[in-house]
């Protein structure tokens, strides 16, 4: 696949990653763990560190990135460790998601789109976790003034309260704002959210 200037920035960091042995969770994914179960769709899983904890908490996992090296990673330890991971390399701009999943968690993929792709993704993201299934969400809004990660052919910095609006209808089970100090004074402000799909398409309380 084409890679950009955000996939290879992140392809390096993962092999300094692997070679340091840092594999702890980031705050993010810590969020999201717990509201994890089943069958578990990790769209832009970087190194796989929240797809590995929720394979050994007994999640079948789907884990998918950009990057050759954090894909490789997963496999490996998957394989190692006989976890029910399965690990591929995607375009997550253009991938069209086609199964159906109890969990669905996307941190920090879909500001590395454009703008009309991320919620495009979105859509997708929501669309495919069943009914009482949750989606768990984290993305750089409005704010962030730190721009080095991103590639010349786009990014997109969401507004939170556009976000929610398109959670209309679940159940809100996380929404926080995080600011993190970034290089030459500037800043990442993060929105995580997890949501509980509480539709079911006959109209009942879910489990439909
Ligand atoms: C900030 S990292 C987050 C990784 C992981 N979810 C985590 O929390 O550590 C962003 C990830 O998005 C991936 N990425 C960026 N653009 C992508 C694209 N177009 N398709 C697939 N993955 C992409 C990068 O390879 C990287 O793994």
């Amino acid at each position: 696949m084409e890679t950009n200037r955000s996939i290879e920035f992140f392809d390096r960091q993962f092999r300094r990653q692997i070679d340091a042995r840092e594999f702890e969770l980031n705050p993010f994914e810590q969020l999201a763990l717990p509201h994890l179960s089943g069958m578990v769709l990790d769209f832009g899983s970087g190194l796989g560190n929240l797809a590995i904890a929720a394979a050994r908490s007994g999640c079948s996992v789907v884990a998918l990135d950009a990057s050759s090296t954090a894909i490789e990673h997963i496999r490996d330890v998957a394989a190692h460790d006989a976890l029910p991971v399965t690990a591929a390399v995607a375009d997550l701009g253009t991938y069209r998601i086609v199964d159906r999943f109890d969990s669905v968690v996307s941190i920090g993929l879909l500001m590395f789109l454009d703008c009309p792709t991320a919620w495009r993704q979105l859509e997708q993201i929501k669309d495919c976790v069943r009914p009482g299934g949750v989606a768990a969400l984290n993305v750089l809004v409005a704010g962030t003034s730190y721009m080095d990660m991103f590639a010349p052919e786009g990014h997109c910095l969401f507004r939170p309260d556009d976000v929610l609006a398109r959670f209309d209808g679940w159940q809100v089970l996380v929404d926080t704002r995080q600011d993190f100090p970034a290089p030459g004074g500037t800043t990442k402000s993060f929105m995580t959210i997890v949501a509980r799909n509480s539709g079911c398409t006959d109209g009942s309380t879910p489990p439909c």
